[in-house]
């Protein structure tokens, strides 16, 4: 069984589709940790009803971002963590975290890429025009939301609510970030 680490700063929608998967035996591995950014994120409440340990910090309790990813390697280190899934961590990933988990690292993002890197894709996209929009699973590395490309799925629509490409493509993201997840660790 493969272990697996979720890291998310929000809802936790897309942290509670990849534990319940794992949950139900439908990936070969267990979601042993969630790290979170927000102390007060409704995800933390997921990870208590689901069972899942976490660690939830806040950025400005520490003197840099090397100082907080230390102790999340150690966390992963100590739990055998092989694949870490950012799913809405609304951080961009530093040299610690990378120079330890480089490679090992994912993440989801609501838009096309390259376009729209960063946050607000979709209302940029909203803004732009964007009649086609999508989602992408991409390795980390050092760039911004610039990582090798795993999976993109597209869809269109035609209005000009956030809200509503946000639901659809949170239906999307559920899917396939479960089988992307089974196809990395197979
Ligand atoms: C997801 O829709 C994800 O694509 C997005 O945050 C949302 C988190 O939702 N990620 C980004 O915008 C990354 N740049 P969730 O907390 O319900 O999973």
């Amino acid at each position: 069984m493969h272990r697996i680490a979720v890291f998310a700063s929000g809802a936790g929608s897309n942290f509670e589709a990849i534990t319940t998967a794992c949950q139900r035996g439908e990936i070969n591995a267990e979601v042993v940790l969630m790290v979170c950014d927000k102390p007060q994120a409704a995800v933390i409440d997921k990870a208590i009803r689901l069972g899942v340990d976490y660690f939830a910090f806040s950025a400005k309790d520490y003197y840099s971002k090397a100082e907080y990813e230390q102790i999340i390697v150690e966390l992963l280190d100590k739990k055998g963590v092989e694949l870490v899934c950012l799913a809405g961590y609304m951080r961009i990933v530093g040299d610690t975290l990378l120079n330890a988990y480089g490679g090992k690292i994912i993440n989801i993002h609501p838009s096309l890429l390259p376009s729209f890197a960063g946050a607000r894709a979709v209302e940029q996209a909203l803004e732009y025009g964007v009649k086609v929009f999508g989602i992408t699973i991409h390795w980390v590395d050092h760039t911004l939301d610039g990582g090798k490309i795993i999976a993109q799925r597209a869809f269109e629509y035609y209005g000009n609510s956030a809200d509503k490409v946000h639901r659809i493509g949170q239906q999307i993201e559920h899917k396939m970030y479960v089988e992307t997840i089974k196809n990395i660790l197979k």
